[in-house]
């Protein structure tokens, strides 16, 4: 089947949905999502969204935290234009129904919340259960567009390029996308005349992770095959707080409950942030992650533990309720005792690397959301601070996909079906199963919160090593859904260790052993690599 449309979309989360709300208002969007359309860690955000909308705080404060956190490597144009456009964007989601939680008494006023690294209240959320209201109310504004059009259960497997296709031309440019239907196993060609990836991060390619199992970074290995660059990679960022037990699989604790008053505690009771930070248990993340990472080193313990049993019990079930029922099914009740949590990688602050308008380096090929590297976060991002910019880049890249649209009316060049080659029905999953593993574990073990050159070396090895085994399996065998993804989380592995291997100094998020400090000199630049 081919299907053409004037922009295509991949992927459903708040980036996606929102670029094809505001697409569909000049012509025909498809919208690809591989699993259901609400399936996103959109879907999962706690906290919510930081913007400015209280007296009491001014622009240049959210500048101002922004740019401490990414530790000098945030491109200061672009934090002002996210920061200055967060109100227009926070009305906006309002205006579609989107219902946050307002303070006591009528026209009182939205209640904001507080997070790691922010010096003012500035978190618009609802309850604990921000990302959800979101992607409700936009997915409902989606399925009652006409110009829009979603297909589920679709995986896009590759980015269609002008040189491979159709010849080279000088600057290559994208048509479209191949996607394998997973319900029937065909796969399919979606022409449009601009496509953009909104396919979320890459936490998967940790062995923990808060992030759901649609994050296997796919736009980004797909965008660094057509040879778009790809920045900044190794800033993986690890949330400080992660709920400890073998069936919660990396559940998060938001950082709102330490910004509601909840204390780090060792196994002893000894509250221990204050002596790593002025911020204490409020300080940006890189530096909790971090000291919880020594203070488990040093223990030899399993965790450490956040505790809140100061607060009232009903405020806590009031304002956390999400969270609250979660940790009770794990026979954790947060109101009486603290909770065991550790770090897990939780968000990919490098990705494909845009300009103002979320154009990636390849002719009409966008990334918005959490694929792409804008230059917001730097070396580490804000709390909050990503769906703001996944809503602030959607609208960017919009209007200057349209008007890019209306002025130029090339004409979609033919393209071929998808070859399957000679490729056969596999009887050895277990293969795709095993590199999926080993990889996850070796970049949990050797690229995680902690680096050195010689965990490095030992990661670049191995993952040479599992992307032949890879490679050969892809063109022998059937495509599947998990074929595909191992593939792209080899990708994004290699990218991360290629990445954090050309860093010799610490900053942010990167922080390697043999290089302890910050280079400014030589390293006060983004990462960048091709294929
Ligand atoms: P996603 O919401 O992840 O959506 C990606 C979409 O792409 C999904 O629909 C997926 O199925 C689809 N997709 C992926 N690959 C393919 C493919 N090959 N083919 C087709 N479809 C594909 N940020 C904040 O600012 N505030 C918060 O409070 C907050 N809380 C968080 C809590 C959790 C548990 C997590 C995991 C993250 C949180 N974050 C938060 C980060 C934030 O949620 C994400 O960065 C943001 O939602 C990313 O949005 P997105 O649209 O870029 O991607
Ligand atoms: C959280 O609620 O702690 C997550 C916020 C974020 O990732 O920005």
């Amino acid at each position: 089947m081919e299907v053409r449309s004037e922009f295509l979309v991949i992927g459903s989360g708040i980036a996606g949905l929102d670029f094809a709300l505001k697409a569909a208002r000049f012509g025909t969007v498809v919208l690809l999502t591989k699993r259901n359309i609400s399936e996103s860690a959109t879907f999962y955000a706690q906290g919510g969204i930081a913007s400015v909308l209280s007296e009491d705080d001014t622009f240049e404060s959210h500048i101002k935290d922004t740019l401490y956190a990414g530790a000098g490597l945030c491109d200061e144009k672009i934090v002002e234009l996210v920061v200055k456009d967060g109100p227009a964007r926070i009305n906006e989601l309002i205006a579609l129904g989107v219902k946050f939680s307002e303070k006591a008494g009528i026209g009182a006023g939205l209640d904001l919340g507080k997070e790691g690294g922010h010096s003012k209240r500035r978190i618009v959320h609802a309850k604990d259960l921000t990302g959800q209201a979101i992607e409700q109310a936009l997915i409902d504004a989606a399925r009652s567009n006409p110009n829009i059009t979603v297909f589920e259960n679709h995986i896009s497997i590759d980015l269609i390029s002008h040189s491979k296709f159709v010849g080279a031309n000088g600057k290559d440019a994208v048509w479209g996308a191949y996607a394998l239907d997973k319900t029937t196993g065909l796969v399919h060609t979606f022409l449009a005349r601009a496509t953009v990836v909104a396919t979320g991060g890459a936490g998967k390619v940790y062995l923990y992770t808060s992030n759901p199992d649609i994050a296997t970074g796919d736009g980004i290995a797909m965008s660094f095959r057509v040879g778009a660059e790809i920045a900044n990679m190794e800033f993986i960022q690890f949330h400080p707080t992660c709920l400890y037990h073998s069936r919660a699989k990396s559940f998060l604790i938001s950082e709102a409950v330490r910004g509601e008053g909840g204390v780090l505690r060792l196994k002893d009771g000894t509250p221990f942030m204050k002596a790593y930070h002025p911020m204490a248990d409020l300080a940006p993340r890189d530096i909790v992650a971090r000291a919880i990472d020594h203070e488990l080193k040093k223990s030899g313990d399993d965790c450490v533990y956040l505790d809140i049993t100061d607060k009232p019990a009903a405020f806590v079930k009031d304002r956390f309720p999400n969270i609250y029922a979660k940790c009770l099914e794990f026979g954790f009740d947060m109101t009486k005792t603290p909770l065991p949590v550790v770090p897990a990688a939780h968000y990919t602050c490098g990705g494909v690397r845009t300009d103002m308008d979320g154009q990636t380096s390849v002719k009409g090929l966008y990334a918005i959301g959490e694929t792409a590297c804008t230059g917001l976060h730097g070396a580490n991002r804000l709390a909050s601070n990503s769906l703001l910019e996944a809503l602030v880049f959607a609208e960017r890249a919009s209007h200057h996909a349209i008007e890019t649209l209306k002025n130029d009316r090339t004409e979609i060049p033919s393209i071929p079906e998808w070859q399957t080659g000679g490729a056969v029905e596999s009887e050895e999953a277990v293969v795709i199963t095993q590199n999926w593993d080993e990889i996850r574990r070796f970049m949990w073990n050797y690229v995680g919160i902690v680096r050195s050159d010689k965990r490095l070396e030992r990661a670049e090895r191995r993952i040479t090593l599992l992307k032949n085994e890879i490679n050969e399996y892809y063109w022998n065998f059937t495509i599947t859904s998990n074929l595909v993804e191992l593939r792209n989380i080899a990708t994004v592995a290699e990218l991360i260790i290629r990445s954090a291997s050309l860093r010799k100094e610490s900053r942010g998020l990167h922080y390697n052993t043999d290089f302890p400090g910050r280079d400014d000199k030589n390293f006060l630049k983004d990462t960048v690599v091709t294929i």
